[in-house]
């Protein structure tokens, strides 16, 4: 079954990067020239989902400006003669987005919630507004990989990555089963557990392609203080062995967090046609100050 409809949520409240997100939502940030946002849509090219939806914060508009029109400057751009920089901008505007507003801060599965109305039971892709998937030339881009998956099994699909030490009480973390050509069968999951809660090394990272039965099982769900957790909905999937999980191909950068988002846009910038080799060189030279 093709997946039609991407979610991504963008109402965080970001304070791991505050100041900055106390303005601009964490998928606004821009890695060298454009948001983590744009990328997340990009990567969604790759399955060519009919409709984007983007679960805001009340009152942000800034995401809805940025995938909007915007003709005085694409006129000026024009009479200009700045082809290159209309046709960027351009780009913005090629994907179909609907935006819905999270009014509480209810956790990720309070996000999805709000996208019900668009989605109701169809399967959808998960895609989360802080983690940029960047697969490099012949690479398949991580949803991709995902819905691939789906499409083939009919079951819901996580994306994971290995981790350790203090990092694995920071994601879901899940128990696998088997593997078969880089397919795991995910016995049990948990969110954010302490080391020795730990089922594996096997972090939950923010690439998702989800069941239609998802959504209405989101409904049922127990809050933990004030949140909702998807980890509670796939961890019924998981144990009646509906749930797989997949390795991503190419690099994956936490952008909502500083250290994380300094990584992507020096690792974003080194791969710019533009800036790449002033970039590397600027790096060399720097790099001898600091022996
Ligand atoms: C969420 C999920 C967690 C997952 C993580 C990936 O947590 O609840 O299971 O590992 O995203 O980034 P959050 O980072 O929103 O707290």
């Amino acid at each position: 079954m093709q997946i039609k409809k991407a979610i991504i949520p963008a109402a965080g409240l970001g304070t791991r990067f505050l100041p900055i997100t106390k303005a601009i939502p964490k998928p606004m940030l821009s890695v060298v020239d454009k948001p983590t946002i744009q990328y997340i849509a990009e990567e969604l090219s790759s399955i060519g989902v009919e409709e984007i939806i983007v679960v805001v914060s009340p009152g942000s508009d800034i995401i809805k400006n940025h995938f909007g029109p915007a003709e005085d400057l694409e006129k000026r751009l024009l009479s200009d003669g700045k082809t290159a920089l209309y046709e960027i901008e351009r780009q913005t505007q090629k994907f179909n987005v609907k935006f819905v507003v999270q009014e509480e801060a209810n956790g990720l599965a309070g996000a999805i919630l709000c996208a019900e109305p668009l989605v109701k039971d169809q399967p959808f892709a998960l895609l989360l507004g802080d983690e940029l998937l960047y697969a490099n030339k012949g690479e398949t881009p991580c949803i991709k990989r995902l819905a691939d998956i789906f499409e083939q099994t009919g079951k819901s699909v996580i994306a994971t990555m290995e981790v350790f030490g203090d990092d694995v009480s920071k994601y879901g973390n899940i128990g696998i089963a088997e593997e078969n050509d880089g397919v795991m069968q995910v016995y049990d999951i948990v969110e954010k557990p302490s080391i020795n809660e730990a089922l594996s090394n096997n972090a939950v990272i923010g690439r998702y392609v989800l069941s239609g039965e998802v959504m209405g099982m989101l409904k049922t769900l127990k809050p933990h203080g004030n949140e909702i957790y998807l980890t509670d909905a796939l961890k019924v999937l998981a144990e009646r062995g509906d749930l797989l999980a997949s390795c991503f191909e190419g690099e994956r950068y936490d952008v909502g967090d500083k250290l994380g988002y300094i990584k992507a846009n020096v690792a974003l910038a080194l791969k710019s046609e533009e800036l790449g080799s002033d970039v590397a060189e600027y790096i060399k030279n720097l790099a001898e100050t600091l022996k």
